[in-house]
């Protein structure tokens, strides 16, 4: 049976001011080693909400259980490790098995295409090997690794941003509508590049996007949204099931 990477349940995430706002559930959600999930859903109903809270960076505001196991060993308490506000144990697990792709890149302008693939790699003190060489050929930017990323077009920064999270091979790769700005022709590209790297590298994607049709087209597993006011209408309650 494949490690059970994330465990959720009865996770609750609320944007409420003076009565009113958004209200995130999820009742269950359970991802397995290697299982590629889409989030999926319109504009404004929680896919960065959740990718957050799966990225480790946002807190969640009630939760029955939340459980990461990145590698195949003890799972990690999150919600009882933000309770005690570990912090830095978080941001830990973060930093050592999470790769985030951000649908604007998030590149750091003045550093070059290869210093920002290699950051993640510089925070957790790797050696400099080979990989960075390797991943950019795959994704077909390894002649733009000299260059700054105001030089690039957007499909190859957002190749760039995919090169970054996954530079220290984490097991975990999360994408905030990572093509959103794209063609769609030079999206699907992308992604079908992607998804043939982590092909084996043993990585679970979770990918949010509000386009269905460019989700149907790719093989993932489709987390279900539905949303509806509640409490008269003051608040719009979201819930993403498996
Ligand atoms: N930092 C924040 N403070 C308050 N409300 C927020 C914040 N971020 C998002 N929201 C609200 O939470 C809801 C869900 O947002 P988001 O998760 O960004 O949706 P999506 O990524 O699906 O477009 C929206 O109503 C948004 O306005
Ligand atoms: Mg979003």
């Amino acid at each position: 049976m494949a490690t059970l990477v994330y465990s959720l349940k009865n996770v609750v995430k609320e944007r409420i001011v003076e009565n009113a706002g958004f209200r995130l559930v999820i009742p269950s959600i359970q991802i397995h080693a290697e299982e590629n999930i889409a989030l999926v859903g319109h504009s404004g109903c929680g896919k960065s909400t959740l990718l957050d809270m799966l990225a480790l960076i946002l807190c969640p505001d009630r939760t029955a259980g939340f459980e990461i196991n990145p590698v195949d060993g003890k799972p990690h308490d999150v919600g009882r490790l933000w309770q005690l506000r570990k912090q830095s144990q978080l941001s830990q697990i973060r930093k050592q098995h999470i790769g985030y792709v951000l649908q604007s890149g998030g590149l750091l302008p003045y550093l070059t295409v290869r210093e920002n693939i290699e950051l993640p790699r510089r925070l957790l003190k790797l050696a400099k090997d080979d990989s960075i060489d390797s991943i950019a050929r795959v994704l077909g930017i390894n002649r733009q690794l000299d260059k700054l990323p105001g030089l690039l077009s957007a499909g190859e920064r957002q190749r760039v941003a995919f090169a970054r999270a996954l530079s220290h091979r984490p097991s975990i790769l999360l994408a905030d509508e990572p093509t959103a700005a794209l063609d769609p022709i030079t999206a699907r590209k992308i992604m079908a590049v992607v998804m043939e790297l982590i092909r084996g590298l043993n990585i679970t994607l979770i990918t949010a996007s509000h386009d269905w049709a460019h989700v149907y087209k790719m093989d993932l597993r489709t987390l279900r949204q539905e949303g509806r006011p509640v409490e008269n209408g003051r608040i719009y309650q979201s819930t993403f099931k498996d």
